[in-house]
């Protein structure tokens, strides 16, 4: 049970909502614990199934947090339309991804090319004893290994999926006696945490017993100290590209009345910048997780393990560089991403959330290699209209606009009061002073502004 006083609380996950919640205005709300009860509880959801439901996703659940659930329309991926879902609480990401697909609309659109689909997980253990001895057991150890997850793998086999390869690494530079069991694994349309994980565990229990019942090892060649057994979040080999390309010269003019010319080499020069400084390449490839995560998170995906692979993915160099290139090559700018994205289509939350289930349905249910191509060139979208913002008229010119129209939102301007506020800001530094200042005399009938 909980404890009545302090804030130390043991069997909290055991109280229920309400209790858990009052617990909590009691300790950490003090000032208006009410207020704060209400609050949380406003945010249950009205169906009592549906909030069973929430309840059920995580631990010690008060109420639910709600994000923007958004759509970008006007992607053209591969010659399929698609209408993508973005959940994402950052005004201009939607805008810019929107403005992106636009404009790729009508040049053909997006190129997407699944590179490869394998996903990664490793037994880490120590033994001591002769390498080469540990490497002949282990030619006979990697069948029997197999043979002891059938029980695990043969359905994910039946689908074309499973374990691809099996290796076994000695790195000394680590530890003198560190080993491990690297698994090559294919999991489908599954995202296969679970999966691969179970495997991985099934394997560290055959090395455990195989060693110990191995009458060629000495007592101490039969121990052998597993440290632990998990799929790697770094997936470069589950990898996928998408790409535009246009003739420059038929690129149109940009904002503030840029040349194609200009825009593109400008274009290219800041996407070079990004691949080569370390601050701005954080920045660049923010901005291509802005587009990425809001989908990962719209379809139910794990955006941790996105974010972990694509940043370490990001240094395989040895530098952290940009995730997107671009150039010129025969008057044509081609502007690429790839990007290591490790995703599901079943299985995980992707089948439990309503809204992960609605969006699949949205992308005309995709397996995970379709879904790969449109995360992939949202992520590209989003890229393309900041560098493009960012070249040309700046980022706050484009933030700013989306500030305004946030600030109208809360002071309940109608369409008029918009439009007015929209002319009379262009040139105008934004504020929510300002524009609540604006309103009030624009109310009051006052006409000195020029709009
Ligand atoms: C803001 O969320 C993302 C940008 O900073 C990305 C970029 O600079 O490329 C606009």
């Amino acid at each position: 049970m909980a404890q009545k006083t302090g804030k130390f609380v043991s069997g909290f996950s055991k109280l229920s909502k309400r209790e858990k919640l009052s617990w909590l205005a009691r300790h950490f709300f003090t000032s208006n614990p009410l207020d704060a009860v209400r609050e949380f509880g406003s945010f249950w959801h009205s169906n009592i199934e549906s909030q069973k439901l929430f309840d059920g996703i995580s631990e010690n659940v008060i109420t639910n947090f709600y994000l923007p659930y958004c759509v970008a329309p006007n992607f053209l991926i591969n010659d399929k339309a698609y209408c993508v879902p973005m959940v994402i609480e950052e005004s201009s990401v939607v805008a810019a991804a929107s403005s992106g697909a636009k404009f790729w609309h009508s040049k053909g659109g997006f190129r997407a090319t699944v590179l490869s689909t394998t996903k990664v997980g490793n037994v880490h253990f120590c033994w001591q004893g002769d390498t080469f001895n540990l490497f002949a057991f282990f030619e006979e150890l990697k069948q029997i290994m197999l043979d002891g997850v059938k029980h695990i793998t043969s359905n994910m086999e039946r689908r074309g999926g499973g374990v691809k390869k099996v290796e076994l690494l000695h790195l000394p530079e680590i530890e003198p006696d560190y080993y491990q069991i690297k698994v090559d694994f294919e999991t489908c349309d599954a995202m296969g945490a679970n999966f691969i994980n179970s495997v991985l565990e099934g394997f560290a229990e055959t090395l455990i017993r195989e060693l110990k019942e191995n009458r060629n090892f000495s007592d101490e060649q039969k121990e052998v100290q597993v440290i632990m057994s998990i799929l790697s979040n770094y997936t470069p080999e589950c990898l996928v590209k998408s790409q535009v390309s246009y003739p420059v010269k038929q690129l149109g003019k940009f904002k503030g009345g840029m040349e194609a010319e200009e825009f593109a080499h400008k274009f290219v020069r800041a996407v070079k910048i990004a691949r080569n400084d370390v601050y701005r390449a954080t920045t660049h490839n923010k901005g291509i997780f802005n587009g990425i995560d809001s989908v990962i998170i719209a379809t139910g995906n794990d955006f941790r393990a996105i974010e972990a692979c694509g940043h370490a993915y990001a240094c395989r160099n040895g530098q952290y560089q940009s995730l997107s290139n671009a150039y010129i090559e025969d008057g044509i700018l081609h502007f690429e991403l790839e990007v290591p994205l490790a995703i599901g289509t079943v299985g995980g939350l992707t089948k439990i959330h309503p809204l992960a289930k609605r969006s699949l349905e949205l992308l005309g249910n995709p397996g995970a290699k379709e879904l790969m191509g449109v995360i992939a060139s949202v992520g590209l979208a989003q890229n393309f209209a900041a560098v493009k913002s960012l070249v040309t008229t700046g980022i706050q010119f484009g933030h700013m606009k989306m500030h305004l129209s946030n600030i109208l939102l809360q002071l309940e301007a109608d369409q008029s009061e918009m439009d007015r506020a929209f002319a009379y800001f262009q040139d105008k530094t934004i504020s929510f002073t300002a524009v609540r200042v604006f309103l009030s005399k624009l109310r009051d009938g006052e006409g000195q502004f020029a709009y």
